[in-house]
């Protein structure tokens, strides 16, 4: 009997991690990280987001899921209940996933499409200097069909409520993504060129460093952890009070980062050895998975079918990423209006296509449309990442430091004799270190200065 209780108590914190993990390694890690890196100067990059992903990351996402914990609720309830003052804080953080899951499903749908084009064997044609993506985005009906494809798969899945089934599922197709992408990380390293690629990636060099970067990285930890937006609330609230969440915290984020690091090591040496080591290759952006890669894949001697395999893994991460985006909207809705679930996935579905048109619309037909000198789901993404998410995390902070002291949280990870290993660095950080960060963020962001 004790031994069964010990496993069955261990098999839950290894199923909490593999849940937590698969809401957070999704388009984020894969498609983002991997942009951003090139974009804002490779080695420096990843230096300041590891230092980040210890210090504040792994204190941010501490704090949301002893909260949660503690708590037993979602978000909304939790701030009500911790402090009066700060229930609209929950309301804030709810809204977030509002936001992103409408351009997430973009992203997906472009994903479906280049598997598409895998599985009929006309990767060659997107083997190019970014002609056939912007062909494609550029074109509203297909660039909006596959964006409608991939949100009703996800639709289809909250509706249907088979959690149980995609957690199997992404148990088995984690590993596999680390897999593949050892693969063609190393492959890709055999390529001509792609060695001052690797340099850039992994070599800080201070003199690319710039406000810029930290506010990326930052926007960047938010969002491939799935901070800030209430999510990591819920999956503290279904954690277990025997688990270890100090240790799960740090599992998960090793998974994520590792994930992360290993799509640049796909992506940016592959940018050096197909631009001919031209740096202004780096800067192209979203897209820079969708042009990269089918490059690399066409030269492969199993291209068509590694890339096939390729993006399938992609797909599913981005799945169960979006699952949990958009079940975290139903459940709000649900709880806040007594609406049943089939209603509310459908409500949430609408509005959502309407979001996310105004995206798929912003490469095609609205191209000319920028906002603050973005374009639509560029907006999008800026807006959520790197002004409301600080503002979310910054609140929160300040609550847990100054109003309620970071004993709640401490209490909470020190639960039933476990020791809170880096307690002394995480006052620091929710103290000190976490609001200078994120007030200089938000106040950068809110002047244009990114
Ligand atoms: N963290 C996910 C990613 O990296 C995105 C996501 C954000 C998923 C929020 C769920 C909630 O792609």
């Amino acid at each position: 009997m004790e031994g069964k209780e010990k496993k069955s108590g261990f098999s839950s914190k290894i199923g909490f991690v593999l849940a937590a993990a698969g809401s957070a390694v999704g388009l984020g890690n894969l498609w983002r990280f991997p942009y951003l890196a090139a974009q804002y100067g490779g080695g420096i990059f990843l230096l300041v987001y590891l230092l980040l992903a210890v210090t504040f990351g792994f204190a941010l996402m501490v704090t949301e899921i002893a909260l949660g914990r503690k708590t037993g609720k979602s978000v909304i309830g939790a701030f009500s209940e911790l402090h009066p003052k700060f229930s609209a804080l929950g309301w804030v953080a709810a809204a977030v996933p509002l936001i992103i899951f409408p351009y997430y499903c973009v992203i997906g749908g472009w994903v479906i499409k280049y598997l598409w084009v895998y599985l009929v064997g006309q990767g060659a044609s997107a083997a190019d200097d970014g002609t056939y993506f912007s062909g494609f985005i550029g074109n509203l009906g297909p660039s909006a069909f596959f964006m409608f494809l991939f949100m009703a798969i996800t639709a289809l899945v909250v509706m249907l409520g088979v959690e149980k089934g995609i957690e199997k599922v992404s148990k088995i197709m984690m590993p596999i993504l680390l897999l593949i992408s050892v693969v063609i990380a190393g492959y890709v390293l055999t390529i001509d060129g792609a060695m001052a690629g690797l340099i850039y990636y992994i070599k800080p060099d201070f003199g690319n460093f710039s406000i810029k970067t930290l506010i990326a990285a930052m926007g960047q930890l938010f969002y491939s952890m799935s901070l800030a937006m209430g999510i990591l609330f819920t999956y503290g609230s279904y954690m277990r009070k025997e688990d270890d969440l100090e240790s799960s915290v740090r599992h998960i984020e090793l998974f994520d980062t590792g994930v992360a690091f290993l799509a640049g090591l796909m992506i940016i040496p592959a940018v050096f050895a197909f631009s001919g080591g031209d740096e202004s290759a780096l800067g192209t952006g979203p897209s820079l998975m969708f042009i990269t890669l089918p490059n690399v894949f066409e030269s492969m001697a199993q291209g068509r079918l590694i890339g096939i395999i390729f993006f399938i893994l992609v797909m599913l991460a981005a799945l169960t990423s979006s699952i949990s985006l958009m079940e975290t909207l139903v459940s709000v809705l649900c709880e806040r209006t007594k609406m049943k679930r089939i209603p509310a996935c459908l409500v949430v579905f609408a509005v959502s296509m309407g979001l996310a048109m105004l995206s798929v619309l912003g490469y095609s037909s609205w191209s000319h449309v920028t906002i603050m000198g973005r374009q639509i789901l560029d907006f999008f993404d800026f807006i959520s990442n790197n002004v409301i998410m600080p503002l979310v995390a910054l609140a929160t902070c300040v609550l847990v430091a100054y109003v309620l002291g970071t004993k709640t949280v401490e209490e909470e990870v020190e639960q039933q004799n476990h020791t809170f290993k880096a307690k002394k660095l995480y006052r620091i950080v929710v103290r000190y270190i976490a609001p200078v960060i994120l007030l200089m963020i938000f106040v950068s962001s809110l002047l244009g200065v990114v």
